[in-house]
């Protein structure tokens, strides 16, 4: 029997109009431009505005926009795996409020919380329920209002995170195609570097939580970055050499957008120059979950049949991989 594996069929995305610049933050903490874009590479992110729209509310145009370019109806979709750290809601799974919202009524779904790698977790999972036979459309969704977790006043991690959405739809092929290998890993001692205090089950939220601003995610930057930098490297790495790839295979690399200097570490690790590596970072900031998908509907024009990719990311959790995938359209 031919091997099925999980191709990519279709890519989309959605960031919301609004756009914080680096000159509005100045404005709102003790930052300047120059500061930011030399230690992030970021400029501007775009910021989800308006009194009840969630993480969802960007997803029903990007899985809309994606279902229309595939040319299938929402009915025809099995599973929707939605990688968010900001789900609409702690409850019900913003899957299902997705599938409410765009008609998938023949779908079930989950969240996937891994914060950065939540992408790279869900393309993994998402591509076992086609390898196994079980689904033929499966969406996998990254995407993060950061703006509601965010501390304005906290200018070490104001300036980073951004809102937006992806997605993609994977279908089952038994050409050499799609998802051919992945590496997943964690740690959760990292978590003291990376948070959110309170909202959960040992902090519930209260007035005294508001008070301390635990509601907002709190991030030791330095503590982070030296963490993202080996792992993300050292994954994508591993990844290569497993699957006795060089550089000269490799035809992008689509790395998590958390910081520019992360990114040319992960790239120089490899091997691979600047020409070779997706890089948005500087329009959209680190839209967590988003960042993957983001790139991949931006490059989509520039992707041809065959090409290999090496996804990578690192993120909260601690949690990192790296996903090796072939271009299948
Ligand atoms: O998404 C996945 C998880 N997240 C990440 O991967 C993020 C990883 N971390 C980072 O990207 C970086 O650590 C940050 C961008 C958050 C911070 O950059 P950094 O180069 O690590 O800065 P730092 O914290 O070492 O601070 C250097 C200096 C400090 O001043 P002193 O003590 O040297 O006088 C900070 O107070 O820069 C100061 N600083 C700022 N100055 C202007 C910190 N934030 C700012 C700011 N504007 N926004």
């Amino acid at each position: 029997m031919q091997k099925i594996r999980a191709a990519i069929t279709a890519v989309n995305s959605y960031v919301p109009e609004y756009i914080l610049t680096n000159q509005e933050l100045e404005t709102m903490v003790d930052t300047n431009d120059e500061w930011i874009t030399s230690r992030t590479g970021i400029k501007e992110r775009h910021i989800l505005k308006g009194e009840g729209l969630g993480t969802s509310d960007m997803a029903v145009p990007a899985v809309e926009g994606l279902l229309k370019k595939r040319g299938i109806s929402a009915e025809e979709i099995d599973l929707i795996i939605f990688c968010t750290t900001t789900p609409d809601m702690p409850f019900p799974a913003t899957a299902n409020i997705l599938a409410d919202k765009i008609g998938a009524k023949n779908a079930w779904g989950f969240d996937l919380n891994a914060a950065c790698s939540g992408f790279i977790y869900g393309l993994s999972t998402g591509s076992q329920f086609i390898e196994s036979g079980k689904h033929q459309k499966v969406l996998v969704i990254g995407g993060d209002k950061m703006s509601s977790i965010i501390d304005y006043e906290d200018r070490q991690t104001c300036i980073i995170f951004g809102d937006g959405c992806g997605a993609v739809l994977l279908e089952p092929t038994t050409e050499d195609l799609g998802v051919m290998d992945s590496i997943l890993k964690s740690d959760g001692s990292g978590r003291v570097y990376l948070h959110q205090k309170a909202g959960g089950s040992a902090k519930p939220a209260s007035h005294a939580t508001v008070d301390a601003r635990e509601h907002y995610a709190y991030q030791e930057g330095q503590a982070v970055f030296k963490f993202a930098v080996t792992n993300m490297a050292d994954v994508a790495a591993e990844i290569m050499e497993r699957n006795q790839l060089t550089a000269n295979d490799v035809a992008w690399l689509v790395p998590h957008q958390a910081n520019k200097r992360i990114i040319d570490a992960t790239a120089n690790r490899m091997g691979v120059g600047p020409e070779k590596v997706m890089v948005n970072i500087e329009k959209y900031g680190n839209t967590t979950n988003g960042t993957i998908p983001l790139c991949l509907a931006e490059w989509e024009s520039q992707l041809k049949k065959g090409d290999t990719l090496i996804l990578a990311a690192f993120g909260g959790g601690f949690t990192w991989g790296s996903v090796y995938l072939k271009w299948a359209y």
